[in-house]
C-alpha cells in the first residue's frame, strides 16, 4: 500500500512549456529522412514530411534545437543559404559523414514557422568565429538597412525571425567535440561571443554550454559567465539493459538540476546579478545502445525506456523553478520517439509519456509527498555503462510521481511511474482540503513487459490506453500496475 499527499495549497513553481522542447541535429536521418524528405510522396511542396508533422504536432513540441550538437562545431551556416544549388557539399567531421547543405537557417526557420514552434539556435564555437555567431544573429534578427538583414530579404524572407534562443557553443568541455577547451578558456571566449551578439540583438536569450551539472566544470563555468547569460544548458542520457538501473537513473536529472541550481544561486549572490539564470536541459534522453557514427544513432525504445523518460519528465516537473527549457535529443530516427522509413513512420514507445506530459500536465507544479516502499537497489547492482555513482542517490521508492493543477485548482493531474518490475501498487491519493472528484481519467502507458517495443510490424506493443474512473469520491484508490507511467487527470 502507498500514498500520494496533495494539497494544493503547495505550488512549487511555474511550469514553462518550452521543457516540452525538441531537437533536430544534422546528423545521420534526422533532418534528411526524417523531417525533411525532397521528392517523397509523403512530403509537402517544401520537402517536409508530412506525417512527421503530425506526429510533432501531436506532441505539441514548443521549440526546437538546432543545428546541432556535434554537428554544430564545425558548421558554417553561412553554406546553408541561398539558391540551393549553389550550396557548398562540406566534410562533416563529428558525425564523419558529408553535409549537402540542402536544409539551412531559412529551411529551419519555414520548418518552425509551419509548426508554430519556437527556434532555438546553437551557434558554432568550434571552427566558428565570433564574426559568424554575431552575424547569424543579424541574418536572423536584423531590422536595420544593414548587410546581413539585407541579405536575408534578399533571399526572400522580408521580415525578421526574431529567434529568442542562442545557445554558446555545443559540449565544449568533451575531447569529442571540434574546439574543444577547458573551462577557463570558455568563458574567456564565451563572453566575447555574448558580448557581441547581444550587441546585435539585445532582446536575445543567451544559453551558456553547461556539462551535467555536478562537473568541475559546471564550478567554472556558471560563475565565469553569470552575467551574460540567461539560461545554462545541461546534458544527460542515462540507460542499461538492466531493468532497475535503466529506470532508475534519471534520479541524476533530480541531483543536475538541484547540484546546478546551487552553483547558480551563489554565483547570482555574490555577483549581485539581478536577472535569473534558468536551466535548459537542452539535451536529455535514453542513449546507450546505438552510439556509434555507423548505426547513426538509431536506438530503438522499450517499456523501460519509456519509463525512464517518465521520471526525467517528472524531475522537470518537480524543478520547475529551476528548469524552464529542455529538448529531448532528438526528435526524428536519431535516439528519437519517431521512426521513418520511406513508406511512413512508427512511434516509438518513448513517443507516448512525452506526448501524455504535454497534453495533460498543467501549468503550475505541486508539492506532492509519495510514500511507498524503497526499491533494494545498491552500488553493487548499478549496470549502467555511464559510470556515474547513480545508486548512491538513492533509497529509490517505487513510485515516482509529480503533480501539476491549473489557476483556478479544479484540474490536477499526477504522472506516476510504477518502477516494480512484477508488482501492482494499490496507491491512496489523500487531498489536504475537502476536494471532490468529479471526473477521473487514467491514460497508461504499458505492455506486456519491459522489454516490449514498437516496430513497423507491431506499432502498438507499448500505447496509450485510456480509462474512466469512479468520480464524486474525496480520496481515490488507484492500483499503479507494474512497470507502467499512468496519467490521472482529475478534475
Ligand atoms: O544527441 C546526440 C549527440 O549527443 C549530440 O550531437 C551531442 O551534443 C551529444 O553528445
Amino acid at each position: 500500500m502507498a500514498s500520494i499527499n496533495i494539497d494544493l495549497a503547495r505550488k512549487s513553481g511555474s511550469i514553462d512549456r518550452n521543457i516540452y522542447g525538441g531537437f533536430i541535429e544534422q546528423l545521420g536521418r534526422c533532418v534528411y529522412g526524417g523531417i525533411y524528405e525532397e521528392n517523397s510522396p509523403l512530403s509537402d511542396e517544401h520537402g517536409y514530411r508530412k506525417d512527421v508533422m503530425a506526429a510533432v504536432r501531436d506532441l505539441r513540441t514548443p521549440l526546437l534545437r538546432w543545428p546541432g550538437g556535434n554537428f554544430v562545431s564545425g558548421y558554417h551556416w553561412t553554406d546553408g543559404i541561398g539558391p540551393v544549388e549553389n550550396r557548398p557539399p562540406q566534410m562533416e567531421l563529428a558525425w564523419h559523414s558529408t553535409e549537402s547543405n540542402r536544409f539551412g537557417t531559412d529551411e529551419f526557420m519555414d520548418y518552425c514557422r509551419t509548426m508554430n514552434v519556437e527556434p532555438y539556435i546553437c551557434v558554432n564555437m568550434g571552427t566558428g568565429t565570433m564574426d559568424e555567431a554575431r552575424t547569424w544573429v543579424e541574418y536572423c534578427n536584423g531590422t536595420g538597412n544593414t548587410y546581413w538583414a539585407n541579405l536575408r530579404r534578399k533571399n526572400g524572407h522580408e521580415e525578421p525571425y526574431n529567434v529568442k534562443y542562442w545557445g554558446l557553443g555545443n559540449e565544449v568541455y568533451g575531447t569529442w567535440q571540434i574546439g574543444a577547451m577547458t573551462p577557463e578558456d570558455y568563458v574567456k571566449k564565451a563572453t566575447e561571443f555574448a558580448k557581441i551578439m547581444k550587441w546585435t540583438d539585445p532582446s536575445i536569450k543567451l544559453v551558456g554550454c553547461g556539462d551535467t551539472g555536478w562537473k568541475d566544470w559546471d564550478d567554472i563555468v556558471i560563475p565565469g559567465l553569470a552575467q551574460y547569460i540567461d539560461y545554462y544548458s545541461l546534458h544527460l542520457y542515462t540507460g542499461s539493459d538492466d531493468y532497475y538501473s535503466n529506470v532508475l537513473a534519471p534520479a541524476l536529472a533530480d541531483f543536475a538540476l538541484e547540484s546546478s541550481r546551487a552553483i547558480i544561486d551563489r554565483a547570482r549572490y555574490n555577483q549581485k546579478i539581478e536577472h535569473p539564470i534558468y536551466i535548459a536541459y537542452d539535451e536529455w534522453n535514453v542513449w546507450y545502445r546505438k552510439r556509434a557514427a555507423e548505426t547513426a544513432l538509431e536506438e530503438r525504445y522499450n517499456l523501460s525506456d519509456a519509463l525512464a523518460v517518465s521520471s526525467f519528465l517528472n524531475s522537470f516537473i518537480r524543478h520547475s523553478d529551476t528548469v524552464k527549457l529542455a529538448n529531448l535529443a532528438q526528435m526524428v530516427n536519431v535516439i528519437a520517439p519517431i521512426f521513418t522509413s520511406p513508406e511512413g513512420l512508427f512511434l516509438q514507445t518513448i513517443y507516448h509519456p512525452l506526448r501524455l506530459f504535454a497534453e495533460h500536465m498543467q501549468d503550475i507544479a505541486l508539492d506532492i509527498h509519495v510514500e511507498s516502499e524503497s526499491l533494494p537497489f545498491t552500488q553493487e547492482q548499478d549496470k549502467s555503462p555511464y559510470g556515474f555513482p547513480f545508486a548512491s542517490l538513492g533509497p529509490f521508492k517505487i513510485l515516482d510521481a509529480s503533480a501539476t493543477c491549473d489557476a483556478s485548482g479544479k484540474t490536477v493531474t499526477i504522472a506516476v511511474v510504477n518502477r516494480h518490475r512484477e508488482q501492482d501498487l494499490s496507491t491512496t491519493l489523500k487531498f489536504a482540503d475537502n476536494v471532490t472528484i468529479e471526473s477521473a481519467y487514467a491514460y497508461e502507458v504499458n505492455g506486456d513487459n519491459p522489454n516490449s517495443e514498437n516496430d513497423f510490424e507491431q506499432p502498438n506493443e507499448v500505447s496509450i490506453q485510456e480509462h474512466h474512473l469512479h468520480s464524486g469520491e474525496q480520496d481515490i484508490t488507484y492500483t499503479f500496475p507494474a512497470h507502467s507511467l499512468t496519467l490521472l487527470r482529475l478534475q
